[in-house]
This record gives structure tokens, sequence and C-alpha cells, in this order.
């Protein structure tokens, strides 16, 4: 497979995926997308359909119901069963189970086609857990994003409060760092930094900063 224009960030919660991939994609004009979003939206049915933790078959299935859709390069909706669930995915009951759904290796596989399929063209930033690791392991450019469990939990503490969740920032701290330990620890497609994919520690960097440095390497290797 040649994949042309390439960039992977994977990184742990809260690291600013998200929001420095949208500013490094809207920068070089290519498009973005937030493979978390895959499964969340898995996890969402999951939770709406009253499966349980042992139907790990019927679980993997319901990839099988999962539509992306770009809006704008940067705007995409995610249907599942024709239901757009944008809007229900970032919540603390669907952050307290996507770490289970998401170490299930059979719905992993079929994501993975999933996700391959929109980088195809090219073009494209695309973030998560194991993006320069295992989905596009041939990425022009693999960079992991770090910040510290406490910048991290007082960012999600605001994202939280924007959507009018009230949690401590100290209950946050010890679920971003459960989710993480799950993340890295699963057996298939842990959350680890690649080899040649670029450290970034991003604490004491603004979102440009953090922005520019990414877009510096991208020209230096293409
Ligand atoms: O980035 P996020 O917090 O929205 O991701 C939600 C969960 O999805 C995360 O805890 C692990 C899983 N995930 C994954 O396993 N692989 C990815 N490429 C992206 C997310």
């Amino acid at each position: 497979m040649t994949l042309s224009k390439i960039i992977a960030i994977d990184g742990p919660v809260a690291s600013g995926k998200t929001s420095v991939g949208k500013l490094v994609a809207d920068s070089l004009g290519f498009k973005f997308f937030d493979t978390g979003l895959l499964y969340r939206a898995v996890t969402w049915a999951y939770l709406h359909l009253n499966l349980s933790p042992e139907e790990y078959s019927l679980i993997s299935k319901l990839t099988d119901k999962i539509f992306v859709s770009f809006n704008s390069p940067e705007e995409v909706q995610i249907f599942f069963d024709n239901t757009l669930v944008n809007s229900y995915l970032r919540t603390p009951e669907i952050d307290q189970q996507v770490s289970f759904i998401s170490s299930i290796p059979e719905l992993r596989n079929k994501l993975l086609e999933l996700q391959r399929e929109i980088a195809k063209n090219g073009e494209i930033v695309m973030v998560g857990r194991d993006i320069g690791t295992v989905i596009l392991p041939d990425a022009d450019l693999k960079v992991f994003l770090m910040a510290s469990s406490k910048e991290r939990a007082s960012r999600r503490y605001q994202e939280f409060s924007q959507l009018g969740i009230d949690l401590k920032i100290k209950d946050i701290e010890e679920m971003i760092n459960k989710r993480d330990q799950n993340d890295s620890e699963r057996i298939y497609a842990p959350l680890k930094k690649d080899s040649s994919a670029y450290l970034l520690e991003t604490d004491n960097l603004s979102l440009e900063n953090v922005c520019n440095k990414i877009i510096t390497l991208f020209h230096e290797l293409i």
C-alpha cells in the first residue's frame, strides 16, 4: 500500500491529539480524523443496546453498522445504524467502558480496515493510540504526544465543564490514569510510541507551538 502525505498522531487520554491534529490538518489543507470516535461509537451502541461484556462476537459485529461521512475536511459525522451519534460520544459513561470495548481484537481488526480506507487517499492527519504502530505504519510522519496527568486532567475538566458535566479534577485524573493503563496494557495494539515516532511533551507548549513543530518536522521529511 503506498500512502502519501499522512501524519499519524498517537498519545494518551487528553494529550491534545484532537486540538493539535485539527490545527495541523487545517494549516496543511489536509483531512482530520479522530479514530477514538469509532471506538466511542461502538461503546455507545453497546450501552444503548444493553449488551453484556461476554457477548464478544455481537459487540464486534456492531462495527458493521458504523458509517463515517466527511462534511468537510475536518468535520466528520459518525452514524450507527443511521443514527447520528457524534453528540453522544464524550460522556463519562463512555469514557469508563471504551477501554474494555477497544481491547477486543476482532473489533479492532474490523475497524483497522475502515481506518485504512479513510486514509487511503492520503493528505490526512489521523489521531489515536495505534495509528503509527498498527494502522498506518508507513505514515510520512509519526508523532507521540505526551503531557503530565495533572495537565491532562485539567484539560478534560474544562471539556466536561463545557458540556455541563460536573466532576472533580482528582476523579478525572484517576479515570484518565486507569484508562491509560488499560489502553497501554492490552495485548492487541496497545497504546505505545512507535520507535520512529517523535515524542512531543506538551505541558509547557502552546497549541500553536506544538502545531508549528509538527508542520516543521513534516516539511523536513517530505
Ligand atoms: O482518544 P479517545 O479518548 O477519544 O479514545 C477513546 C478510547 O478509544 C481510548 O481510551 C482507547 C480507544 N482507542 C484505541 O484503542 N485506538 C485508537 N486508535 C483510538 C482510540
